[in-house]
């Protein structure tokens, strides 16, 4: 398996790639909703240069090193360039690089993530001379960032409204709580959960007296939230290549659609029913499902990680022998991604390319 590559090795199918790509567009596209992804799963300029061109109406980056790198994604005739940085910004230092951005772009919106947080925005868009476009966050379950409820999320709004240097564009909230619902409750929850925000929309909007931007959506809600009323954009990450997280947990992916895995060697089988891959905590990262899984494939699941040892657990592993190639699908793909310098593009069988990951360790 891949004879030529030294493991481990990160592989992405492109055929499988670009029917995620195709397939959330599609959707998106279905309902007249912008899809508007997150870069920081595959931090690869080439995806998103593939995302824009399958026709998405801009990019959501998590930090403003994120949004340089993403930068040359955007060239080439007729792309609007426009990104959404769905982050709390607070640091005067930064002020430079937001107008170098800003200068770059047909339009940059910022978040603003709490009262708390637009006294800092306010002095930053100051210093760097700019009226800032702000997309204010709303908690909706996960407990991170965002007002609290309506009441709060109405103050919040009238509060970011009344500051001289930033501009009320729209509220953005991030789903995240969605991968700890089980797949037979997500349905139910998410109709709820839509009929909430969309209320706490609408007293936004009548408090301020004017219609604002909604923008939801991850991996797990993004489709079914297109087909909703009242949304105006999507901004999935993990779809793009999918994971546990999208397969066995949420039950929003097929297995078969999954286009990234890593690509391990046996190095040994030290006792009965344990097999040791190549490829630990530095490859798989420390993230893992609810059921500690670091990742799984046809012999069984990581169950286990040191720095550079997998630990291969299940029925079948005694099947295996050491220094047999195997391919792993991880718990969770954006942390992979961060880990590695750049991916192996495949065909099946055949290695067609190799792709940097350009905004890797990009966290500033
Ligand atoms: C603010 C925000 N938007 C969108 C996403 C995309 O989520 P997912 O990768 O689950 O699609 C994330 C993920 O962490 C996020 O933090």
């Amino acid at each position: 398996m891949y004879p030529t590559l030294l493991t481990p090795s990160i592989l992405v199918d492109i055929d499988r790639l670009q029917a995620n790509l195709d397939g959330m567009q599609a959707v998106c596209d279905t309902n007249g909703v912008q899809l508007r992804p997150h870069v920081k799963t595959h931090k690869m300029v080439e995806v998103a240069r593939r995302q824009l061109q399958a026709g998405a109406a801009g990019l959501t980056c998590a930090k403003i090193g994120e949004a340089e790198a993403m930068l040359p994604a955007f060239e080439g005739p007729g792309r609007s360039r426009e990104i959404f940085i769905a982050h709390s910004l607070v640091d005067p230092l930064q002020a430079p690089r937001l107008q170098q951005l800003t200068a770059n772009l047909d339009e940059l919106r910022v978040a603003c993530t709490s009262e708390a947080h637009v006294l800092a925005l306010e002095n930053l868009a100051e210093a760097a001379g700019l009226e800032l476009q702000v997309m204010m966050a709303v908690d909706t379950g996960l407990g991170r960032e965002g007002a609290r409820g309506t009441e709060d999320a109405v103050r919040l709004a009238q509060l970011i409204s009344q500051q001289p240097h930033l501009r009320l564009r729209g509220i953005y909230t991030h789903e995240g709580h969605f991968y700890g619902v089980p797949p037979t409750e997500s349905d139910k929850e998410l109709t709820a959960w839509h009929a909430r925000l969309l209320a706490t929309h609408a007293a936004v909007c009548a408090a301020l007296g004017e219609k604002i931007d909604l923008w939801p959506g991850c991996s797990v809600s993004a489709k079914r939230l297109a087909a909703m009323p009242g949304i105006d954009a999507v901004r999935p990450g993990a779809y793009v290549f999918g994971d546990m997280s999208q397969t066995s947990t949420t039950g929003v992916m097929t297995p078969e659609a999954v286009a990234l895995h890593v690509l391990a060697t046996v190095i040994d089988t030290p006792e009965p029913g344990l097999v040791l891959l190549d490829a630990g905590s530095k490859t798989f990262s420390s993230d893992r499902t609810a059921q500690n899984i670091y990742g799984t494939c046809q012999w069984g699941d990581v169950t286990r990680v040191s720095e550079e040892h997998g630990f291969l657990t299940g029925p079948r592993v005694h099947e295996l022998r050491v220094g047999q190639r195997i391919t792993v699908m991880p718990a969770h793909v954006c942390t992979v991604v961060n880990l590695t310098d750049s991916v192996t593009i495949v065909r099946g069988d055949e290695i067609i390319d190799n792709w940097r990951v350009d905004a890797r360790g990009k966290t500033q």
